[in-house]
């Protein structure tokens, strides 16, 4: 058996199939290889299971970095409109659910079957449930495995970030990158839910399924979309987005109807219908129990019987309403991984490793990371080609 390649890729996953895909469409004899045993394992599981696979409105300002013009390079040459054609090609199903988001109108496995139909074509070599046990760089690259060992003038990681352990994700590229010696940014967990504690989490914690639309801000950021009350504190789309952006210690503000001028319209209920009991007004813009929750805490007993300055400070809260939260649901629930491989370290054209020639870093792994709704799909696609292109 011949194993000496033009390229290893290691992480079958978004970043790990295109990069391998692209490079053997280009006439390098690659491999890829995963220790899962089987390909893809994460797209299976975006999108509820239909894998929002691009952003119709991706641009670098929505992926957060230590370097923000980093991704520009990459998101340029292979863009989402690429990424579309791609999917034409392969007749797949598609619609757009919200804010530029794709999904398959069937399963996320058509997806996985594209990409690995397009390895096939260009003649990569998949291994799966491989485990590499050791890589060493002398000339160019021998990676020791579970199956054997390989040798490459080039070695991509694209084995991803820390979310979502118990579906085998690991550190395994930081730690390689690391060990080359390439600084690593922090990493924490984004796209996740955040925690609460005290009179917060009382308030949260009976509303747990409880959804409505908000605006969530978090620093300079602002969000408008779902969110959902939890059993912990808050999830859902404005929760997870703004959640990327919240540090410990910071606050987050909730506009709870971002669409009214709430202190006018409690007023001018108080004026139309001062029989009429609070909760019954909060109904009309606000899911039921929150109502509830809220009238019983600010507006008991009937408009009439409150102050304007009541409904005003009770106006205010829902336009305003300052919380801090305690900490994220973690890696366990995160969607994404903040941070990854620095990328002052790497080349923007080709992801290559500046000090290391021939080692390259795409996909999650690096410190990249886009908003919620296809953006992080779109980032596995360009890095892992342009890698791909350089190989
Ligand atoms: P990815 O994690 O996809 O792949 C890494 C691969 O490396 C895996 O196959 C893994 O088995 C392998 N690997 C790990 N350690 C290894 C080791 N030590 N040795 C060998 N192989 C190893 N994004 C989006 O744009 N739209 C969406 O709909 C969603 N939905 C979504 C849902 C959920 C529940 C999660 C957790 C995440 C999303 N995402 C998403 C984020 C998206 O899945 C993520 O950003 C990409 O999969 C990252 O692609 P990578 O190829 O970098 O890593």
């Amino acid at each position: 058996m011949n194993t000496a390649y033009d390229a290893v890729v290691i992480g079958a996953g978004a970043a790990g199939l295109f990069a391998a895909m692209r490079a053997g469409q280009r006439g390098r004899r690659v491999l890829l290889l995963d220790h899962a045993e089987a390909a893809g394992k994460k797209i299976l599981i975006s999108g509820g299971g239909r894998c929002n696979f691009t952003n119709t409105g991706c641009v670098p300002e929505r992926f957060l970095s230590a370097n923000p013009h980093f991704a520009r390079s990459a998101l340029a040459r292979y863009t989402q409109h690429d990424f579309i054609a791609l999917v034409r090609r392969h007749g797949i199903p598609f619609h757009e659910k919200t804010l530029g988001q794709l999904f398959c109108d069937g399963s996320a496995r058509a997806i996985v079957a594209m990409l690995l139909a397009e390895c096939a074509a260009a003649g990569v070599e998949i291994r799966l449930d491989c485990r590499v046990t050791d890589i060493v760089r002398n000339t160019g690259y021998r990676i020791e495995t579970s199956r054997g060992v390989f040798t490459a003038p080039a070695l991509v990681l694209a084995t991803g970030g820390l979310s979502i352990p118990k579906m085998g994700a690991t550190g395994f590229a930081h730690d390689v990158a690391r060990r080359f010696g390439l600084p690593l940014t922090a990493l924490r967990p984004g796209l996740v839910p955040l925690t609460f504690a005290g009179e917060a989490l009382e308030l949260m914690r009976p509303l747990a399924g409880v959804a409505l639309d908000a605006m969530a801000r978090c620093g300079r950021v602002a969000f408008e979309e779902a969110m959902l009350f939890t059993h912990r504190g808050l999830s859902g789309p404005a929760i997870l987005q703004a959640s990327s952006y919240w540090r410990e210690g910071e606050a987050l503000t909730l506009d709870l109807l971002p669409h009214r001028d709430a202190s006018a319209w409690l007023l001018e209920g108080k004026r139309a219908r001062p029989r009429a009991e609070g909760r019954t007004l909060l109904a009309e813009a606000l899911p039921q129990r929150l109502a509830q929750a809220l009238a019983a805490l600010h507006l008991p007993g009937r408009l009439a019987d409150t102050r304007d300055a009541d409904l005003r400070a009770l106006g205010t809260l829902l336009k305003s309403w300052r919380l801090e939260p305690a900490g994220t649901e973690g890696y366990a629930k995160a969607e994404v991984t903040l941070g990854g491989v620095d990328t002052r370290a790497l080349s923007q054209q080709t992801m290559e490793a500046r000090a290391v020639p021939g080692l390259f870093v795409v996909g999650e792994a690096v410190d990249v990371t886009g908003w919620l709704g296809g953006y992080n799909f779109q980032w596995a696609w360009s890095s892992g080609w342009a890698a791909g292109e350089a190989l």
